[in-house]
């Protein structure tokens, strides 16, 4: 049977997860230049954007900044119908070609809102806030959820949301109760494929080529979503497109190159939140980046600590090349 098609156009079917306070505009800009299907906003909790003081909304509107190149979904959180849809709104006269709803975030201070995972025990609430955003907005609505809270409900929790207009569902193959322990279950993702008409994107534990390859496989969804993979590595989108579309994948950037984009990356952070704060948020990027590159243990602490920008500069291009020797 053909695979549903996505309900937007995507150059290759990988998609970049929505990771809070890690899948910023920079980083989603450097991905996108590397190439992937689509990029997903952090999650931005819809009420900031309503009620929160003039210069708070403007930050979490600005959280789902569009890429170049690129679509950019944008996810929302919340769990207020009214606000949903007015934060949708403003998400797609921003651009988004998506507005994505998150039915899957584990952290407590999301559930304990009654947020993100909470949403699988309540699926007539969930089912009125996609209504509602559906309603309010011309792009197509999707959902990420989880396996379910500690059952495995997805496959009737995302016939719901397609019922109340859901276009395409990412599940992450693991219950809210699992937080990140034990493997993603790609064969339990396959249960939603058969559940709805709409397309399923599979998600959890895709960090490359064969790893993406045996996702499709067992769920028999139309696409994957990488998250943490990118973490220091943000060609690996690209590497599993063109691994699943028999092109020549591109090679992880090394020495000069490598060099290059972690400066422009971390240029890129500082000028979009400011100094102190892209200082702070740069550090663990930084730090990914030397981990894959297997940097030198006792320059990564250095630039852990450093609070001058122009020293990391300075001491970046020894911290990466240690790496390569090694
Ligand atoms: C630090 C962190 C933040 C996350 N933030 C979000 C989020 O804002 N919205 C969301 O739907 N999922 C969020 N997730 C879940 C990821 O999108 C993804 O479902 C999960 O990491 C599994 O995929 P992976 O194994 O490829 O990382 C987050 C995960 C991590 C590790």
């Amino acid at each position: 049977m053909p695979l549903p098609r996505l309900p937007i156009d995507l150059v290759s079917p990988v998609l970049l997860a929505p990771m809070s306070g890690i899948t910023d505009a920079p980083l989603r800009a450097v991905v996108a230049g590397f190439g992937a299907g689509a990029v997903v906003s952090e999650m931005i909790a819809a009420g900031e954007m309503i009620t929160a003081r003039p210069s708070r909304r403007a930050a979490s509107r600005a959280r789902g900044q569009g890429v170049a190149g690129v679509p950019t979904i944008v996810q929302l959180a919340g769990r207020d119908p009214r606000w949903m849809a007015e934060a949708a709104r403003m998400a797609e006269d921003d651009g988004a070609p998506m507005i994505d709803l998150n039915n899957g975030c584990p952290a407590k201070k999301v559930t304990g809102g009654l947020s993100g995972a909470a949403l699988m025990r309540e699926p007539d609430l969930a089912a009125r806030l996609v209504e509602a955003v559906a309603q309010a907005v011309s792009v197509p609505v999707s959902v990420k959820m989880r396996l379910g809270w500690d059952d495995l409900c997805a496959p009737d929790h995302a016939r719901r949301m397609v019922d109340a207009g859901a276009r395409m569902i990412t599940v992450h193959g693991r219950t809210r109760m699992q937080f990140y322990t034990g493997q993603a279950d790609w064969a339990a993702v396959g249960a939603v494929v058969r559940a709805v008409s709409v397309p399923v994107v599979v998600n959890g534990d895709i960090t490359d080529a064969a790893s993406a390859r045996a996702a499709l496989a067992l769920s028999g969804a139309a696409a994957v979503m990488v998250g943490r993979a990118v973490q220091g590595r943000p060609w690996v989108l690209a590497q599993i497109g063109a691994a699943l579309s028999d092109t020549a994948a591109p090679q992880a950037p090394r020495g000069d190159s490598l060099l290059a984009l972690v400066r422009a990356h971390y240029e890129a952070m500082l000028s979009f939140y400011g100094r102190e704060l892209g200082l702070r948020i740069a550090r663990k990027h930084l730090g990914w980046y030397l981990e894959a590159a297997g940097g030198c243990p006792v320059l990564r602490a250095r630039l852990m600590r450093e609070s001058d920008p122009g020293q990391v500069l300075a001491i970046l291009p020894e911290a990466l090349s240690m790496g390569e020797a090694a």
